[in-house]
Parts: structure tokens; sequence; C-alpha cells
């Protein structure tokens, strides 16, 4: 069965670099990202982790726990971290787990066989602090992530759990966001107190709430 979005995010426990977790309580109250790698000693893969890495504190802001999959055993992850700390100038500062036996690739869904029989492809799974799945991306091995573009989606993600709004086409932390059509123009007024413009009546526009409310608090 494939995983699909609000789905429960599949538990296990994996050996990984900072030792052996139980996925949903190494994830606790967090919010999660895990993500999956061809293989060890890869050139793309390489500069994904270091990336990864020196986005951490990005994600930790936003109280998001990141974690690494390759299929090769433990003592090849420990290794390789060595070269990408010294090619990318930033320590792995994040548990991959080690998966030869497969068992949490195949319960993700991470072997796409008509891409290759033996290596995952770049899967993304965010998931929330209620363990759902809420974001899925996958890329061909060819293919290095955006990060960047992983964190944007997290932040879109956040807001719209707590507001009843939507995030445009390109919107990032802090533009402008979409009343969701089961607001009526009623309640928009209590809940969206800085205003809305309205285009057409299933398209209205108000200020990012969260970004209005820290100026309230501010003022
Ligand atoms: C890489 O990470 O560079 C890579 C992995 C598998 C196939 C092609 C590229």
């Amino acid at each position: 069965m494939s995983i699909r979005l609000g789905d429960d995010a599949p538990d296990f426990t994996a050996q990984t670099t900072e030792g052996e977790i139980k996925f949903h309580d190494w994830l606790g109250d967090s919010w999660g990202v895990l993500f999956s790698h061809p293989k060890d000693y890869t050139p793309v893969c390489t500069t994904e982790l270091g990336m990864a890495a020196k986005l951490k504190p990005e994600f930790d802001k936003r109280n998001v726990k990141i974690i690494g999959l390759s299929v090769d055993p433990l003592e090849s992850h420990v290794g390789w971290e060595k070269d990408i700390e010294e090619t990318q100038g930033q320590a792995i500062n994040f548990p991959m787990i080690a998966d030869p036996d497969r068992k949490v690739s195949d319960l993700y869904g991470m072997i796409h066989p008509n891409a290759s029989d033996t290596f995952t492809v770049r899967s993304v799974y965010v998931i929330g602090p209620d363990k759902k799945v809420k974001l899925m991306i996958t890329y061909p091995a060819s293919t290095g992530r955006n990060f960047d573009e992983v964190l944007r989606v997290i932040d879109s993600l956040q807001l719209t759990s707590k507001y009843s709004v939507a995030t445009p086409v390109n919107w990032k932390a802090g533009d402008d966001c979409i009343i969701v059509p089961s607001v009526s123009d009623e309640d928009a007024k209590t809940k969206f107190p800085a205003g809305f413009k309205t285009l057409k009546p299933y398209l209205r526009i108000t200020p990012q709430p969260d970004k209005v409310e820290a100026k309230e608090t501010a003022a």
C-alpha cells in the first residue's frame, strides 16, 4: 500500500548514526522531515546532506527534526560523513538511518523499481506533530533537492494548520494569504482583523495572520 497525504506516518525502529531510534518516540511533539538518498559516497547526495546540515538552525526554529536515510550500512554512513564535512564545510548534525535490509525504504515506498531495484529515490516526507503525513515529494537520483523549498512548504503547512488560510502560487513567509472558501465574509471580518480584499467571491486576500498578530503584540 502506498502512503498518501493524511495517512499515519509508519513507525519503525532503526539504527542511525546517533544510535537506535524508534521513529515516533524520536519525533516526540515535533514536526519531522524524513528524506532518502540513493546511496552513500555519491556526489549529489553529498551536496544535499551538507546543505541540510547548514539549514538545521532553520528547521530547529520551526520545531522540525530532520533525519536522512540510505540503504548502506552504518559504518559506510560514518565514513561518508567525514567526506561531507571535508567537501561541504559542514558536519552532519542530524541522524542518518542505515537501512541495508530496506525495512524503512519499503515501508515508505522509497524504492521505485522502474528507477532502480536497489537504490532509493530522493523521497521527502514531512510529518506533523500528529504523526500524519503532510507532504511527499519525490525526485529522481539525478536531481538534487531544493531544501529552501522544503522549508517554504513547512512554513505554509504550519501557517495553514493554525489559520483558515491557504497560500498562493510562489508564496513565501510574510506574503499575503488566501482566505479559504469555507469561511464566510461575515466570519472573515472577525477572523482576519487586518481586513481582506475580495478580487472574486472565491478569491479573498489577507495579510499573513501571524505577522499581523506579531505586529499587534509589539505595538
Ligand atoms: C548522486 O547522489 O550523485 C547520485 C546517486 C545515484 C545516481 C546518480 C547520482
